[in-house]
């Protein structure tokens, strides 16, 4: 027996050994926002715009209510860190009147993460808006500004010693992508260049103003925002062509709201979904997206492309910020793909740490199934699956491939082998 157990000790270090190892205190997670897990939240302009749409109640996933169940999963999947936003039109649901009740409740679900040893990243904003604030226009209106600047100030009295990490804003390029672009989402105004500026303009400031108030009432405190940043390349080293539309969207997606906010924010949180090679075709005047060979889709057929995160965490270093990859995973329905996901993804950031870079966590997107904004209930991005019928909880395999993967701080080599041998190619 002990010969069998000095075996297996040995095997286990071996496979130590050879492990990729990530550093000490190393953040690891998952995260969700308000409208898309809490349920109930009927005072915002997405409750608004797709009132009609959905196809499970108002209740979601019920994480309003559930929250304890859902913190007791995520610490016994060994998290150590959780993000999560507040839903502004709780906390303001008139303009100026602050609800104490609310208030308490993100108190509650604070201090239940903190009972159970997790830390918090908070997001401010995370896509919706009171509807109030979008009767007054929204973000094109220059007091959206002001009204969030107080919102973050009452979130600082009320709320801010259980923060660890604040996310003012979320994705603000996809927000006005989205909103006032392709006018997919609300308030749905589709091609209004203007009016995108404007949106840019007034989140930049309100980011600004909301870091300095933050650091007025926690000089210590880290800022920072949830950037959605996309792997651009060109097809081909002659097709200039290409190569430009790939320096205009870099510049343009990638890097123009990171450079305004620059000095006014204590590290950099990255969103990795996507990767777009490009090819311009001279004689249609056109350009268009290479297919790469044997390229592996998601459910929602969103390309999964591990080395962009690499060559993302790569060039933001020019930042010289500590990172935080604040969102990356994949709607996998059948949990299929996501075990091979998230240990090629996570191989490719322990490359970044290893060429220097400073990156201090990881947070899968999502803890559980949820609300994909415009594209429903149907995108299952969760580590935990939810029944939206009973509202069951049950972790899916690759739930606890993270969990190995946060107890040794570290992917072994037999954990490659079994889930991701593509990785080792
Ligand atoms: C976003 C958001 C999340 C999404 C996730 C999957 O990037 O749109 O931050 O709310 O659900 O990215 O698309």
């Amino acid at each position: 027996m002990s010969t069998l157990l000095f075996l297996l000790n040995l095997l286990y270090n071996v496979d130590m050994y050879k492990s990729i190892i990530f550093p000490d205190n190393f953040l690891w997670g998952a995260g969700t926002s308000a409208y898309q897990v809490e349920g109930g939240n009927t005072n915002c302009d997405w409750h608004f715009w797709s009132k009609n749409d959905q196809n499970f109640s108002d209740l979601g996933c019920d994480h309003y209510h559930l929250y304890k169940e859902d913190f007791d999963l995520a610490k016994g999947l060994n998290h150590n860190i959780h993000r999560f936003s507040i839903e502004w039109s709780r906390i303001e649901p008139e303009k100026g009147k602050y609800n104490q009740k609310e208030i308490n409740h993100y108190r509650q679900v604070l201090q239940a993460l903190k009972d159970r040893g997790i830390k918090t990243m908070v997001t401010l904003h995370h896509f919706t808006n009171p509807l109030w604030l979008t009767w007054e226009n929204g973000w094109t209106n220059e007091k959206s500004v002001e009204y969030f600047r107080k919102y973050t100030e009452v979130i600082c009295k009320e709320l801010g010693k259980y923060i660890d990490f604040w996310v003012t804003i979320n994705e603000p390029i996809v927000y006005l992508a989205s909103g006032y672009l392709s006018g997919d989402w609300p308030p749905g105004h589709a091609k209004s260049p203007r009016q995108a500026y404007l949106v840019f303009e007034n989140m930049a400031q309100a980011h600004c103003q909301a870091y300095q108030v933050i650091h007025q009432h926690f000089p210590s405190a880290k800022v920072g925002i949830a950037k959605n940043n996309m792997y651009f390349e060109s097809g081909h080293s002659w097709d200039l062509i290409a190569k430009t539309i790939v320096k205009i969207g870099d510049f343009f997606w990638n890097h123009w709201f990171l450079r305004k906010i620059r000095k006014y924010q204590d590290f950099i949180g990255l969103n990795y979904y996507f990767h777009f090679k490009i090819k311009s075709s001279a004689l249609k005047k056109s350009f268009s997206l290479i297919a790469n060979k044997d390229k592996r889709l998601s459910d929602l057929n969103w390309e999964i492309y591990p080395k962009g995160i690499y060559y993302l965490l790569k060039d933001l270093k020019k930042y010289n910020k500590p990172i935080y990859i604040t969102e990356n995973g994949l709607a996998d329905r059948r949990d299929q793909l996501r075990p091979e996901f998230l240990i090629e993804h996570l191989i490719q950031v322990h490359r970044a740490i290893q060429k220097g870079i400073d990156i201090k966590g990881y947070i899968h997107w999502s803890l559980m199934d949820n609300l994909e904004w415009h594209q429903n209930y149907h995108p299952r991005f969760g580590l935990i699956e939810i029944d939206f019928e009973t509202l069951r909880r049950i972790p899916r395999p690759s739930a606890y491939v993270y969990a190995d993967i946060i107890k040794d701080n570290a992917i072994t080599q037999s954990m490659i082998k079994k889930y991701a041998p593509k990785a080792l190619e």
